[in-house]
């Protein structure tokens, strides 16, 4: 109730405002009110969790909606920034929804297929089974490629805590693929600096984090002579032309425009507020000059949770006015947590995701008491109507790691009829991950501090053309 008379306060307010203000009242009236309304706004924001737009009155499950375009819609819709993201059904986020939010386009079977043709390799299973579902100027790169210029690929990762899980190898094991069919550079950022703005770390913790999470990166294989791995604290310092592209876009973007995108306030330090042109300057080039050359012209790649996609709006509107390309993008789904594609995976609970670091009792434990179930409550009910493979989490989980196309298909067969139980298919899961987290626990211990430390030093890479 209270948040109602708020809004409609501001409503009159801002009518009273527009209407009348030149004829009738005296300065020192008006000066009053847009204080006044000012203030309104700012409650009415902490209140909401949203910016008060005329004529949208709050919905309910107050959602901060600063997602682009279409975010003047007043419908309750799915939460989704590169800081939280929730979705308003248990199926999760509606990503055809969310395309069109974003303006972003589908990955749609043409572009499968061409993909296909110019790398000469069937697609990955992420991009056969939707999990990379929209992308923004991939036929460009492709048309490119074709023509025998290279790109390169930027990806990245925020090193919150030393323990990654198995969502977070989601941007890598796709990143290794596209490196090798295509044969082109990667750098990857470590945004120790966004986790000491954001969370309550010290700069120590953040920079170690960045050292523990790029042995992770590095065993899942990627190729030293093609890859450079970066902290932001050590990077920025030490590239003249990095720093150069991050003031260039610091001078092209307002506040307002970073208010407007990320939905930060007044009370946000400006730590926060410049940091999206830190995220934004590994998109060109010219912050690489020992892989380059100083070539301004490398178009990039980004592959990358859709969560991330406000920061690359706004380098891809900055682009062009500092004289730079825009970069292309890949994006992909979430990695739904055990409880369910509703929820999110929060490394402060260990029970929603598998680590990295779990051992085989571990996974399996997790897997048979955490993992949301499409099933039904009984054998007799599951064998008569038959499991949900649209919010079943183990089923979710096979998607991105069962590799044979025949058996995920038979396994959706037979949950959906009935024939196989939730208990057998937990058992089909918990076989999938325990040898692919021993496997990638075996290549982490091989990877050696000298090995993070070449991975991590600026140098030429090696690519195609
Ligand atoms: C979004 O995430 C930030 C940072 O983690 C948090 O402070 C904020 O309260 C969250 N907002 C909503 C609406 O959940
Ligand atoms: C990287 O390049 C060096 C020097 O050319 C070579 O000795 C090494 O085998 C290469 N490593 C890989 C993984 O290809
Ligand atoms: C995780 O699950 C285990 C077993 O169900 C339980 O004992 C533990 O308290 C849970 N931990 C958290 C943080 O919820």
């Amino acid at each position: 109730f209270l948040l109602f008379v708020e809004f409609v306060t501001v409503s009159f307010l801002l009518g009273y405002l527009s209407s009348n203000t030149i004829v009738l009242f005296p300065q020192a009236e008006i000066d009053a009110a847009v204080q006044l309304l000012l203030k309104l706004k700012v409650d009415y924001k902490q209140m909401t969790g949203q910016d008060y737009k005329a004529g949208c009155p709050p919905s309910e499950n107050l959602i901060v909606s600063n997602n682009g375009p279409a975010a003047d819609d007043c419908d309750g819709e799915d939460l989704v920034d590169p800081w939280n993201v929730s979705a308003s059904s248990t199926k999760g986020v509606d990503y055809d929804k969310l395309i069109v939010r974003f303006g972003s386009s589908k990955i749609d079977k043409e572009l499968l297929e061409r993909i296909e043709k110019v790398s000469g390799q069937r697609a990955h299973h992420f991009l056969r089974r939707g999990i990379f579902f929209s992308h923004r100027d991939m036929h460009q790169i492709l048309d490119a490629y074709e023509k025998h210029k290279s790109f390169y690929l930027y990806t990245g990762r925020g090193p919150s805590s030393e323990a990654m899980h198995v969502g977070h190898l989601i941007p890598f094991i796709f990143t290794k693929w596209l490196q090798d069919v295509f044969d082109i550079p990667l750098v990857v950022q470590m945004t120790d600096d966004e986790k000491y703005l954001w969370k309550d770390l010290t700069l120590e913790e953040c920079h170690r984090f960045t050292v523990e999470n790029a042995k992770d990166i590095i065993a899942c294989g990627f190729d030293v002579n093609k890859t450079f791995i970066f902290s932001d604290l050590d990077y920025m310092g030490a590239s003249p032309q990095f720093y150069r592209n991050v003031v260039k876009v610091q001078k092209h973007v307002t506040f307002n425009q970073v208010k407007g995108i990320f939905g930060f306030t007044d009370s946000d330090c400006i730590g926060k507020i410049s940091f999206p042109a830190i995220q934004a300057a590994p998109s060109f080039s010219s912050s690489f000059p020992q892989i380059f050359g100083g070539k301004k012209d490398v178009p990039c790649l980004i592959p990358c949770a859709i969560d991330q996609d406000p920061y690359f709006r706004m380098t891809r509107d900055v682009a062009p006015r500092i004289g730079l390309l825009k970069p292309a993008l890949l994006h992909s789904t979430f990695f739904p947590a055990l409880q369910g594609a509703q929820t999110k995976m929060s490394a402060s609970d260990p029970n929603s995701s598998i680590f990295l670091t779990d051992t085989p009792k571990q996974i399996k434990n997790k897997i048979n008491k955490h993992a949301f179930s499409g099933g039904k409550d009984t054998v007799e009910e599951h064998r008569k109507y038959g499991g949900n493979t649209e919010v079943d989490v183990s089923f979710l989980y096979l998607t991105f790691f069962l590799e044979d196309d025949e058996k995920l298909e038979k396994i959706k067969e037979d949950y959906t009829s009935g024939a196989l139980l939730t208990g057998e298919l937990k058992k089909i899961l918990i076989e999938t991950l325990q040898p692919m987290i021993a496997q990638h626990q075996e290549r982490r211990k091989q990877v050696t501090d000298e090995m993070v430390q070449q991975f991590m030093t600026p140098r030429p890479l090696n690519y195609k053309f």
